[in-house]
């Protein structure tokens, strides 16, 4: 079935009609947008399985010869569709700085050190409830050379694929509270507050491991009025 969303549902950009802004009238549109149904040669692509994630993919703590250095945590969540129904069999890559702030990328030249039992990567294919679950390391904050004294907020990129590539997201998932938020542009370029809220992962009491490790919580919505904002 053809949806029609309002043209202010997909809210995690700027508005197309802005009245302050003289040429919006002329060029944005004012009728309700209208989704075409995808056909055939757009909704086939690869598709992905839990035969292709092997076991402790979601584990990045795991992977090395000893434990890697920083603060153990949980990162879980969902991945949802515009109308919150759980998106199964949809793959989720994450990337991410080591604690101290480190990528092990050559571009990469922050004098802080490398973990050898820490790459940074990982991924895990939801279940059929949508849910994903990762172990990880805490990432530190990086500078990163944009202008002066520039450093980015801790976060994890998320890479992640719907029922087929049209859907696919990419995006970073921040920690609530970061110091750094105010600062970021980035993080600021979605200008909408409730869209850029969205990037924050919460804190999960309840799925913390008692002496083990604290978690956050990361849900994902690859379209509508919710969306998660997506990385141009
Ligand atoms: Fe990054």
């Amino acid at each position: 079935m053809t949806r029609i969303y309002p043209v202010e549902s997909l809210s995690a950009f700027p508005p197309r009609l802005s009245p302050g802004y003289r040429s919006t009238p002329k060029r944005g549109p004012t009728k309700p947008l209208i989704i075409m149904r995808h056909t055939l040669s757009e909704l086939t692509g690869p598709v992905y399985g839990h035969d292709g994630i092997a076991p402790g993919d979601n584990d990045l703590t795991g992977h090395g010869k000893g434990d890697p250095i920083g603060e153990r945590i949980i990162v879980h969540g969902r991945v949802l569709d515009e109308d919150g129904r759980p998106v199964a069999n949809s793959l989720v890559e994450i990337w991410q700085a080591n604690a101290c702030g480190r990528y092990i990328h050559v571009v990469d030249q922050h004098p802080a050190p490398i973990d050898p039992n820490f790459t940074g990567a990982g991924r895990a294919v939801t279940d059929h409830n949508g849910y994903y679950r990762f172990v990880t390391i805490k990432p530190g904050a990086y500078p990163w050379g944009n202008h002066h004294n520039a450093w980015r907020p801790a976060h994890i990129h998320f890479s992640v694929f719907g029922h087929a590539f049209v859907s696919r997201l990419v995006t970073q998932m921040y920690f609530p509270g970061d110091p750094l938020f105010p600062f970021d542009p980035i993080f600021n370029s979605v200008t909408d507050e409730a869209a850029r809220n969205r990037m924050i992962s919460a804190f999960d009491l309840d799925h913390t491991v008692p002496e083990w490790a604290l978690a956050y919580r990361f849900d994902i919505v690859l379209r509508g009025r919710n969306q998660t904002p997506m990385e141009k």
